[in-house]
């Protein structure tokens, strides 16, 4: 029963979608069927109406009139107006609206209706108001669309996907007194006869890509009162004849490149109340007649090329509100006519070359300014309601001024990178609203006031860079909100106060490079939401506090604090730790890692006790090895099931980035999408690259043909939540070098993960070095560069506080023009917590390049680890060696062979047997005794990786350095 209705249904509308058809074509019609009843019906027909928005369109209703979203004329009952807008609708337009013959007003906005729109809709004779604004229509505008364009008043196509031109035809309709084509993708120039609309009131082409010059003849627009060219690539000459325009109300050209001057006749648009050039290359002297435009509430002439002093007239304009001149080349200082701008909310002067002293009628100290009020002597408040005021990285100098609270609606004050002295006065506290406040890089000095703790609004404190004295006060405790603490580089002491750890909101914060003394409250351990401290540099003593964020913290954050104890810094604690382990017995204190020790012949009984403990290493990992299978055999059952219902999605993939329960989440970074055939790769073992300890990674074609590689975690099990990972993927694809292997994007679902990367053609340097045809092997230069290009990567990475943990040849791959690229860093930071087990037996997993601290519980590892391993592969590269070689009844341990050939002076015939004879030997021995400082036992022995590139670019350029390093 209801079947045969449905079907009933479908066949009235196909039956009507004929008729219309016919119609148009033919010209006659059942006179019997209303045509606005038939043309509605057949336009719902081709709409999906998910929120049932139109269940009142009746077919078999008489009239439309009093159907949702439809008026009609009373007399006439034909349809005028067609309201739709926010309906959910999606779907095309198709041929039922060209029934509506008496059609005014078409409103179609905010939909997600589809498809180009045809000239038809032009049709429409009566049409005035067309807006098919904030949809997904797409196509160009057909240049006929507006020929026959009969009394369009208004058209707005804003926030849509359009491209292509803007048709020329547009100038023809005489009619218009509005156009918003705005947030498309329109390009091209503007039509050269746009300025014959000359009833235009608003024109709206902002953040498109149109470009060329803006048509000359503007001044015969008497009409305009609002035009928005902003986020487009104009450029040419500033439209002169545009202060002609006498109703302007509202100018926004900002964001192009247009040149020239502001020409003096702007003057005359005094009703014109907002006014913005922003970002172009406007030049000239900031001009004097500014003072006439009064009218003006916004004035934003921000990241131009104007020059000079900011002219008195600037005070007459008295309805301002937002000022903004940053970046710009003024100078002088600001006029104190300006306190008659008693309307301002923003005043932006920041990165010109403004000087003298900090304005003092900004804090109401102008002399005509101190007023009587009853018999109290009172200040006049001369900008009572400024909120943001930015006058940073200009050259301000003298006092602070202790009348700041005057400014008590303020929430914003950037005064940093000035010449500012004295003290910073206690009454900022007053100011309740502030909740940015920046002056650093100035020459303050005195101590941090104890009124701090007033301005509890504030969440970014910045002080660094100043000479301030004394103690952190602890009343910083009272600003709850604080999320950035910055005070690093001053002179400060005293202990850092417990009370910061009842900051739950902090995140950044940076004491570095002060005299800070005492030891660290143990409840900073607590602080839920912190990403950096830095404590570096300072006098602190004592424990690290433990858990938290305090267990990953990056060495350099607490370096350079003598009596600080812990993991992070490499040092245990006395009180809590029976006695350091110390690797290498014979290493001595005084040998520091940034000088080449002359003796490196280290005694037999050294090497044994390294022996001892790459074999007990290897023990760790044989039982790791075989757990990580047990696991991956688990995992990869479940994950193949999921990793076929996802790729049969087929669709779902090419989005970025898609979230749904079922098909996951892509993300490329580089925003593009085009993934879909990457995932048939995974299924096929020909595109297969190679296996890791983190999974396989399979090579494939995204669709715009660019290759890449995609490796498929199979430690699942081990991966952190979905938040975590993305978090840490996110950072590691942030990291970018040309010695670095890109990550570009990821996909994730609970149970597969999938990171993508730039495809390297060449192959791995194990290959290379190993594998490769006999007379095909790498020169002495090749090696060298790959060496140095090895280095200045992990450099980078260690920069960027990641450690590699996994360097190795394998994951070093060769590019076409033979530059090395480092692969696989950082994956450590996938797992739920840096275990020292998973660690060894999960990535370390080719023995040999393994720093022996990973065998031992209480050392901490840290980027050093990356050096060992760095320095096995110098090893390796130079000799061609693996680094461990199993010999039919002996292991040979790489370092210790080159050791011991060093030792007894034949360290030149460890070279690779390939290059004997054909490389210098000037390069080559002290890059392998580099090799051998950087595989020293203990870690701080071995030196940094920039230290390394400096090294090796010296062996490279001796005659750069007068160090002898042979
Ligand atoms: C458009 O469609 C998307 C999903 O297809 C939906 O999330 C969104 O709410 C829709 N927009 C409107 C205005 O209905
Ligand atoms: C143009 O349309 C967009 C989107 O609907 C709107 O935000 C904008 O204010 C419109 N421009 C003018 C000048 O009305
Ligand atoms: C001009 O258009 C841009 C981008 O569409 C918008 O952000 C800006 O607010 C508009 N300007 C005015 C004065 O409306
Ligand atoms: C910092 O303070 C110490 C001790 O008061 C003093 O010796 C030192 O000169 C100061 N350093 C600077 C840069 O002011």
């Amino acid at each position: 029963m209801k079947l045969t209705m449905v079907n009933k249904k479908e066949l009235l509308i196909s039956l009507l979608t004929f008729l219309v058809f016919v119609s148009q074509c033919v010209g006659s019609l059942n006179p019997s069927l209303n045509d606005d009843v038939l043309g509605l019906i057949v336009f719902k027909a081709d709409l999906q109406d998910p929120k049932a928005k139109l269940s009142s369109w009746n077919q078999d209703d008489d009239t439309p009139c009093n159907w949702v979203a439809v008026k009609c004329n009373p007399r006439s009952n034909r349809v005028t107006e067609l309201t739709l807008d926010g309906f959910s609708l999606s779907g095309r337009i198709g041929r039922g609206l060209l029934q509506l013959q008496f059609l005014h007003k078409l409103s179609l906005a905010r939909n997600n209706l589809t498809g180009s729109i045809g000239p038809s809709l032009a049709r429409l004779e009566n049409l005035r108001i067309i807006d098919l604004s904030e949809n997904s229509f797409s196509g160009s505008i057909p240049d006929d669309f507006l020929k026959q364009c009969g009394s369009l008043r208004s058209i707005s196509l804003a926030k849509n996907k359009f491209s292509g031109k803007i048709p020329g035809s547009l100038s023809s309709c005489a009619t218009l007194a509005s156009i918003n084509l705005s947030s498309n993708q329109f390009s091209g120039s503007l039509p050269a006869g746009i300025w014959d609309l000359s009833g235009l009131r608003s024109l709206d082409l902002s953040d498109n890509l149109l470009e060329g010059e803006i048509p000359k003849g503007i001044e015969v627009m008497n009409n305009l009162r609002a035009i928005n060219l902003s986020k487009n690539q104009f450029t040419g000459e500033f439209p002169g004849g545009i202060g002609s325009c006498s109703l302007l109300r509202s100018i926004d050209l900002s964001d192009n490149s247009i040149s020239g001057y502001l020409p003096e006749t702007m003057q005359k648009l005094s009703l014109c109340n907002y006014l913005s050039l922003r970002n172009n290359l406007l030049a000239g002297e900031f001009p004097s007649w500014i003072g006439e435009m009064k009218g003006l509430e916004t004035l934003d002439l921000s990241g131009n090329r104007f020059s000079g002093q900011v002219p008195n007239s600037i005070g007459n304009l008295q309805s301002l509100a937002v000022l903004n001149l940053s970046g710009n080349g003024l100078s002088g200082n600001l006029p104190e006519s300006m306190a008659n701008c008693g309307n301002l909310l923003a005043l932006d002067f920041s990165r010109n070359s403004m000087s003298g002293d900090l304005p003092a009628w900004i804090f109401g100290l102008g002399s005509e300014k101190v007023i009587h009020s009853g018999n109290k002597l009172g200040r006049l408040n001369s900008l009572p309601k400024l909120q943001v005021l930015d006058l940073s990285a200009n050259k301000f100098s003298g006092k602070f001024s202790s009348s700041i609270e005057v400014l008590s609606s303020l929430q914003f004050l950037n005064l940093s990178v000035n010449s500012l002295v004295g003290p910073i006065p206690g009454t900022i506290g007053e100011l309740k609203e502030l909740y940015i406040l920046d002056l650093s890089e100035n020459r303050l000095n005195g101590s941090i006031p104890l009124e701090f703790g007033g301005a509890f609004s504030l969440k970014e404190l910045r002080l660094e860079r100043n000479l301030l004295t004394g103690k952190i006060p602890s009343s910083i405790g009272n600003c709850s909100s604080l999320t950035t603490l910055i005070l690093s580089q001053n002179n400060l002491t005293g202990p850092i106060p417990a009370a910061i750890a009842k900051l739950t909101s902090l995140q950044d914060v940076d004491l570095s490079f002060n005299s800070l003394t005492g030891g660290l409250p143990k409840q900073l351990a607590n602080l839920p939401n912190l990403s950096s401290f830095n404590i570096s540099h300072n006098q602190l003593q004592g424990e690290l506090p433990a858990g938290g964020f305090f267990n990953t913290i990056s060495p350099f954050s607490v370096i350079g604090n003598p009596s600080l104890c812990g993991a992070a810094v490499n040092k245990s604690c006395p009180a809590v730790l029976p006695k350091p382990i110390v690797l290498n017995p014979n290493s001595s204190s005084d040998s520091a890692p940034d000088v080449l020790p002359e003796n490196l012949g280290h005694k037999r009984i050294i090497l044994s006790i390294s022996a001892l403990i790459a074999i007990g290493a290897a023990a760790v990992i044989v039982v790791g090895v075989i757990a990580i299978t047990v696991l991956n055999l688990r995992v990869r059952s479940t994950s193949r099931s999921a990793a076929a219902q996802t790729l049969s999605a087929g669709d779902d993939f090419s989005h970025s980035p898609t979230t749904d329960a079922n098909s996951g989440k892509l993300v490329m970074f580089s925003g593009d999408p085009n993934f879909s055939t990457g995932a048939h790769a995974l299924l096929n073992k020909d595109c297969e690259l190679g296996r890791g300890g983190f999974g396989a990674v399979y090579r494939t074609v995204l669709q715009d043909g660019h290759p890449v590689a995609i490796k498929k975690l199979t430690v699942s099990s081990l991966v952190k939540s979905q938040e975590d990972f993305e978090r840490e993927v996110k950072k590691l694809g942030k990291v970018r070098h040309q010695n670095l292997v890109a990550l570009e994007g990821y996909y994730w679902t609970p149970s597969l993960q999938l990171l993508i990367y730039e495809f390297v053609s060449g192959g791995s340097l194990y290959k290379h070095l190993h594998e490769g045809s006999v007379g095909n092997f790498l020169s002495w230069n090749e090696r060298f560069n790959i060496i140095l290009g090895t280095a200045k990567s992990l450099a980078h990475l260690h920069q960027s506080n990641i450690i590699h943990y996994n360097i190795k040849s394998s994951n070093v791959l060769i590019d076409s023009s033979g530059e090395p690229k480092v692969g696989d860093f950082g994956l450590a930071r996938l797992l739920p917590m840096l275990d020292r087990y998973v660690l060894s037996s999960k990535i370390q997993s080719a023995l040999g390049y393994m720093a022996p601290e990973f065998a031992c519980r209480t050392v901490k590892i840290t980027e050093k680890c990356d050096v060992y391993g760095f320095g096995v592969l110098v090893l390796e590269v130079v000799t061609g060696k693996r680094p461990v070689e199993y010999m039919e009844d002996d292991v040979v341990v790489l370092c210790d062979m080159v050791r011991g050939a060093l030792e007894e002076g034949r360290i030149e015939e460890c070279v690779d047997e390939r290059l004997q004879g054909n490389f210098p030997a000037d390069e080559a021995v002290p890059v392998m005794k580099l090799g051998l400082i950087c595989t020293s036992q203990v870690p701080s022995n071995r030196p940094d990786m920039g230290e390394v590139v400096n090294i090796l670019e010296l062996i490279r350029c001796p005659s750069e350095g007068q160090e002898e390093l042979g």
